[in-house]
Order: C-alpha cells, then structure tokens, then sequence
C-alpha cells in the first residue's frame, strides 16, 4: 500500500487529480471507476479545471461508478446519478454512451448486476477507481460483514451509514435501505485503487483498513490484498496511524521515476 499524506484535503486533492490526469494522458482509452460522496469533490473540481485549462481529454475514457441507490426516481438530488452529472461529466467531454452507474430502477436487480460486471469486463477491466471510505471502514456500500469476494449485487445499508449519508435526503428517515454496489472482488480487480479519506471522522476507519488486520468488519481492509492500492489523506484522516511519519519520509524520498 502506498500512503500519501498531505497537510489538508486541497493538497491531496491536488495529488489525486494528478494520478488520474496521468493516466488519462498515458492511456487515453483508460476504463475509470468513480466515486460519490463529499471526500473527491475538490478532485473532481481540479481534474474539471484541467480539462477546461489544459485540455485534458476525456473522449475516449470509459466511466464506471461504484454503487446507486434502489429505487430512487430520476434527477432526486440524493442519486449518485444526479451527483456524477451535476460534479463531474456535465463538465467534461466524456460520452454519455460510456458512462455506466448501476441502474437502480432496474426491475430485474440481479440481471442488472450481472450485466454490470459484464459491461466492465467486456470495457476491459478498471484501470483506476477512486475509492473514499464510509465511517465504519466500507468501500462503496459493502458494509462490515461484506464478503470480500463479493460481486456487484443489492446491499442493505447500516444505520451509521443511513445517518452519514442523510445531508441530500431531507432528514435519515429519507434515505434508501437498498443500493447496488460493486462488490469488494470487482474493487480488488481494478489494476489501481485510488482512495481518498480527509478529516478526524475517518482517521479510525483508516488505521483500521491500512494497520489493523484484514478482516470483513472492515472492508477497506481487503486493499492490503491490492498490488496497487493507494491511499491519499489529509493529516487529519493520517491521525491515527502509528506509522505515519514513515509513510511521509517514503513518499518525500521517491526515485523521480516513481514520483506522480
Ligand atoms: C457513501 C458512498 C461511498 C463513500 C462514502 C463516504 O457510503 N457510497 O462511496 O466513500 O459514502 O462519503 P463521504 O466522502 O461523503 O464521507
């Protein structure tokens, strides 16, 4: 596992929309697994600025997300339809036919599953996801317990994450039970996991996904498994881990070969 700490969450931002502007550039047609939430949008902000100012071109990528709610109707604020739309691909010149996001109006959820890993192996395979980390240490919506050969399929959510997520739904009470998520096998077949996590609220999830054991209580715990598993962090999200001026001095020190 590489860990890149950074003073705060703008930095890291800074560094995460570098490894996948990098990727963009050496692999135009590279497959990019995206991620919801609060944690990438500084990201997504940058990597939209680069396209505006540099001409970093998304024409030729494929986009695959992570996870959707069941059932939610189309445009709710709360979908991560609305979310990727409203932050990211409206912004940038990727084609709406290579966008992919689970389809959580499906009627057949479990036809929709298997034709989502399908989509994504037939595409080639994911060359970066983005990844950020739920409070209680899950990756997209495999809660604790989650089987760490899972594949894509529906999901129940926890109330801890219920309640996290609550902010665009009007109140917890609003938000979904169900979701369709990649699974942890399909995060773990992706050639690179990027995950970002900022603030004191991850540190615990963090030091528990990069130092503690792997275990399916916490699901990020699975990336030690990753041959490519990068975590970017801010020194808030870094507070607990015991290793940390260890990770700074590796990352300080990189060959330049090996520096993003
Ligand atoms: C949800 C998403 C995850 C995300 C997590 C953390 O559970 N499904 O993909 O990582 O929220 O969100 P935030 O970045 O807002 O803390």
């Amino acid at each position: 596992m590489e860990i890149i700490i950074q003073p705060d969450s703008r930095h890291a931002s800074a560094v995460a929309a570098k490894i996948v502007a990098n990727l963009v550039r050496e692999k135009p047609h590279a497959v990019l697994g995206f991620a919801t939430g609060q944690t990438p949008l500084e990201m997504y902000r940058v990597l939209v600025e680069m396209h505006h100012k540099e001409g970093l071109d998304f024409s030729q990528n494929t986009a695959f997300n992570l996870d959707e709610y069941v059932g939610l109707p189309p445009g709710h604020p709360g979908s991560y339809h609305s979310y990727m739309r409203e932050h990211l691909f409206r912004h940038i010149n990727i084609p709406a036919s290579r966008v992919n996001i689970p389809d959580g109006r499906a009627a057949d959820i479990p036809a929709c599953c298997l034709d989502y890993e399908e989509r994504i192996h037939t595409a080639g395979g994911i060359d970066i996801q983005i990844l950020g980390i739920g409070t209680d240490g899950h990756l997209g919506f495999n809660e604790p317990t989650s089987s760490l050969a899972s594949r894509t399929r529906i999901k129940t959510l926890t109330a801890g994450t219920r309640r996290d997520n609550a902010a665009l739904f009007g109140g917890e009470d609003n938000v979904p039970h169900h979701v369709i998520t990649m699974g942890l096998g399909t995060i773990m077949d992706c050639r690179v996991c990027l995950l970002l996590a900022f603030g004191k609220k991850k540190a615990q999830a963090v030091a528990a996904a990069v130092e503690g054991p792997l275990t399916a209580m916490i699901p990020a715990s699975v990336l030690q498994m990753h041959p490519r598993a990068i975590f970017v962090l801010d020194e808030d999200a870094a507070s607990h881990l015991t290793r940390a001026d260890y990770y700074k001095w590796v990352y300080e020190n990189k060959p330049d070969w090996q520096k993003y």
